[in-house]
């Protein structure tokens, strides 16, 4: 058992920092190629899986230390084939568990299987709400298959969650989306919009929204809640960029939210990986209560004495702890910065520069501006990786 003593403390100075939500990223490797996933661009550089007795160790050990919500995500989770056996073990574990998928690669059988493994919740996201577009932004075919297993899930007892990431390219058609997810029957539909991490920043131009559509989003979500009331509740997230304040991004770096890719490397949030110079400790070579409490990594944007200004006299940094390090980082090059989503950022303009763009733009040339999908060719591409390195 954790000796509690040995914790850090949160940044709200409310309780021990504890691993309470724990992402496990199974897999980079996924049948779709969607231009706003928020995976790293460098997956066709990253190492080798590690193996179920490894992520039956991180379970455990993070148990051990408080974590109790567990995310199976990806890439696409289902295709490990070790997916039931992790599904058991966190149930045995006492974890509630979230698989996080596309319905590529399940059947019903499978959702049977995943049934009985103990599998609390299933999220499904769609593109779109038609079979053209949803294709074309996943790269393959895969709405009728998802709206099938979309069916299934209910059929098996599981309340129906669906996800529909929001962007430039079919935020217009909220309210087919809308209908498609009553149709469905959907309990819970996630409408996030876009947020520009991984490949959704190289994509930022073709699919940050207008300030126009945005509105017209959030006010048809708003006409059909009202309708639908509690029969369907609709989340709607706003994209940062229209924010004038940041987010407290993982509610604090290292309080509670613990990421562990799928070559075993422990993040504080599914973006880390990118910042440069950090030496993000490995599940293959620590326990997750070394990583926890002691890695430098971990340690190093835990409480505000690492801010600079303006955030360190700011009222508001008990609030935000000064944003997101990787957005600061990916939209100034400082991960120290003040996060540039804040209008008292000396970088907020990159922002708002962003927002003017996307909304002066003509709309047939944004529209015509091609994607870059999520495979491994382009991520060499970006990378500079040469075809048949691995
Ligand atoms: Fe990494 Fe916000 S996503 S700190």
């Amino acid at each position: 058992m954790i000796d509690v003593e040995r914790l850090p403390a949160r940044h709200d100075g409310n309780g021990p920092a504890r691993p309470l939500w724990l992402l496990a990223e199974l897999t980079y490797a996924c049948p779709l190629q969607c231009p706003y996933c928020s995976n790293p661009t460098e997956m066709a550089n990253i190492g080798r899986e590690i193996d179920t007795d490894a992520w039956i160790r991180v379970l455990r050990e993070a148990r051990d230390m408080g974590a109790t919500q567990l995310g199976l995500s990806g890439g696409e989770p289902l295709v490990r084939k070790d997916l039931e056996a992790i599904v058991s073990e966190a149930r045995g574990l006492g974890y509630y568990t979230n698989l996080i998928t596309s319905g590529i690669g399940m059947d019903d059988e499978r959702v049977g299987r995943l049934h009985e493994a103990g599998l609390d919740h299933i999220q499904i996201s769609f593109q779109a709400s038609n079979e053209q577009l949803n294709d074309f932004l996943g790269g393959t075919s895969s709405f009728e298959q998802k709206k099938e297993m979309a069916r299934r899930i209910k059929a098996h007892g599981y309340p129906m969650v669906l996800n529909i990431v929001l962007h430039r390219k079919n935020i217009d058609d909220i309210a087919e989306i809308l209908d498609m997810a009553e149709t469905l029957e959907a309990d819970y539909v996630e409408l996030a919009n876009t947020q520009y991490y991984g490949w959704a920043l190289e994509n930022k131009d073709a699919l940050l929204p207008t300030r126009e559509q945005l509105v017209h989003a959030e006010r048809v979500t708003n006409e059909y809640r009202e309708r639908l009331g509690n029969r369907m509740k609709l989340y709607y997230v706003v994209p940062d960029y229209y924010e004038d304040r940041p987010k407290a991004c993982m509610s604090g770096w290292g309080d509670i939210f613990l990421t562990i890719t799928p070559d075993g490397m422990a993040l504080p949030c599914h973006a880390a990986r990118q910042l440069p110079n950090i030496d993000f400790p490995n599940v293959k070579d620590h326990s997750i209560d070394e990583i926890w409490c002691e890695s430098h990594a971990f340690n190093m944007f835990r409480g505000l004495d690492w801010m600079k200004e303006p955030c360190r006299s700011c009222d508001e940094r008990f609030k935000d702890y000064g944003g997101c390090r990787c957005q600061a980082y990916m939209l100034t090059g400082d991960m120290y910065a003040a996060d540039p989503v804040c209008s008292k950022s000396p970088d907020h303009h990159v922002v708002t520069d962003a927002v003017a763009r996307a909304n002066e733009r003509d709309p047939q040339e944004a529209a015509a501006q091609p994607l870059i999908f999520r495979n491994p060719k382009n991520s060499k591409r970006l990378h500079g990786l040469v075809d048949g390195e691995p």
